[in-house]
């Protein structure tokens, strides 16, 4: 594919909210915006073929099956290669773990038996499994971090041992930006034989993802967060997992037949797709990937860690600031920090005033807080439509915080 040359201005021209409101959008971690051209094709899918999926024996119905299939088909491409009826869609990252949670922990996780997780997980990694844990009598363990606010692979390595069934890790946090060394951490659970489940959806956005070669049982993203529609997003697994695993959900399209007694199952991917799918999500998604295939996402990645320094380097010598990063390489720009006198929701109240949209808050990871011994914090997370000039306005915020409430 030939790529245009990145420009963030260019790109930023595609985001009318950003355009004509004038917001300083930083919290892309949360949520990205929208380009033109995903609201374009969501919205020519219900001016134009607007149908139920898989089910019409007329030409519109086939219409939409045909968008909703291709978008699986790009989605398996995206993901570097994998079999289209390997890609479920679900509502989002959140959706898709607990599929893999309820569904094969049903008939593989017992009493006694170890989930492994991060201490830097999302709630969306944790809850899951502290459900099944209880369910099955199995014991949860979170990998530590560094003083550098890495993964601590040294005590990782002792901890994993023959009761890990599972490993559950995000590739990158989203609370500190730090892309952990996932092959290192896959490569340990493979030797005792845990199932891995990777959270990805703070790093589909960034970089590319192969989930052949990093030969992950499963792989989780959102939609959301890569420029796609609320309500949609993706759960990678292997085949060979998949087909052994039973439904999630039961309804139409997910069975092969129904009876009285009882019922037998569709083949994938339909298996765990219980009921009329989110079809325009689905469009808007495969448009979301159409739109990253525009601009070199090296040169995006480089874009959005350039911006994270730069707002590291104007808050950290800060007083009263303490800064939940390192410095380092491995990350992908997004900025978390905690003023011992100003409140969090002080600090985003005021970039609000400012039309500065900052996150605020435990971001979905409490026990991370608790372990950096944090009630709260703030984080900046700037993505590809963001300027230099935004990031001056978000530290012209934090002066204003300082002059205004120390
Ligand atoms: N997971 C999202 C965040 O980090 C909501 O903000």
């Amino acid at each position: 594919m030939v790529h245009e040359k990145f420009s963030p201005l260019g790109v930023r021209s595609q985001f009318s909210i950003l355009n004509e409101e004038q917001w300083v959008y930083l919290d892309s971690a949360a949520t990205s915006q929208k380009p033109e051209s995903v609201l374009s094709e969501v919205n020519a899918y219900y001016r134009s073929n607007n149908a139920n999926v898989h089910r019409g024996v007329y030409q519109l119905s086939e219409a939409a099956t045909a968008l909703y299939e291709g978008s699986r088909k790009k989605i398996a491409s995206f993901l570097g290669g994998c079999l289209a009826e390997e890609i479920i869609f679900t509502r989002g990252t959140t959706e898709s773990i607990n599929l893999v949670a309820y569904s094969w922990c049903e008939q593989n996780l017992k009493e006694g038996d170890e989930i492994l997780l991060t201490i830097a997980e999302h709630h969306s990694n944790i809850v899951p499994w502290q459900l099944m844990a209880k369910r099955f009598g199995a014991k949860l363990r979170y990998i530590p971090l560094t003083d550098q606010y890495r993964l601590d692979l040294d005590t990782a390595k002792e901890m994993f041992n023959n009761k890990t069934k599972i490993f559950a890790c995000a590739h990158v946090s989203n609370v500190l930006g730090v892309i952990h060394p996932l092959k290192d951490l896959l490569s340990l659970a493979k030797e005792v034989g845990a199932l891995t489940v990777v959270d990805g959806a703070q790093a589909v956005p960034h970089f590319s993802i192969d989930v052949l070669d990093l030969d992950c049982d499963f792989y989780t993203f959102s939609g959301h967060k890569m420029f796609a529609p609320t309500g949609i997003g993706v759960l990678y697994g292997k085949k060979s997992i998949l087909d052994r695993m039973p439904p999630y959900q039961g309804g139409g399209d997910m069975i092969a037949t129904v009876t009285t007694e009882g019922s037998t199952w569709n083949a994938l991917p339909c298996k765990f797709e219980a009921g009329t799918p989110n079809i325009s999500g689905a469009i808007g998604l495969a448009a979301a990937i159409d739109f990253m295939g525009t601009f070199d996402r090296k040169e995006a990645l480089e874009h959005d860690v350039w911006l994270g320094r730069l707002f590291y380097e104007g808050i950290k010598n800060r007083k009263g600031m303490k800064v939940f990063y390192d410095g380092g390489n491995d990350w992908v720009g997004v900025v978390t920090f905690h003023h011992e006198l100003i409140h969090p929701h002080d600090m985003a109240a005021i970039a609000d005033s400012e039309r500065v949209c900052l996150r605020a808050g435990h971001h979905c990871a409490q026990p991370l807080m608790a372990y950096l011994g944090v009630p709260a914090t703030s984080r900046v997370s700037p993505f590809i439509y963001n300027t230099e000039q935004d990031i001056e306005r978000a530290l012209r915020c934090m002066d204003k915080a300082e002059k205004l409430l120390l």
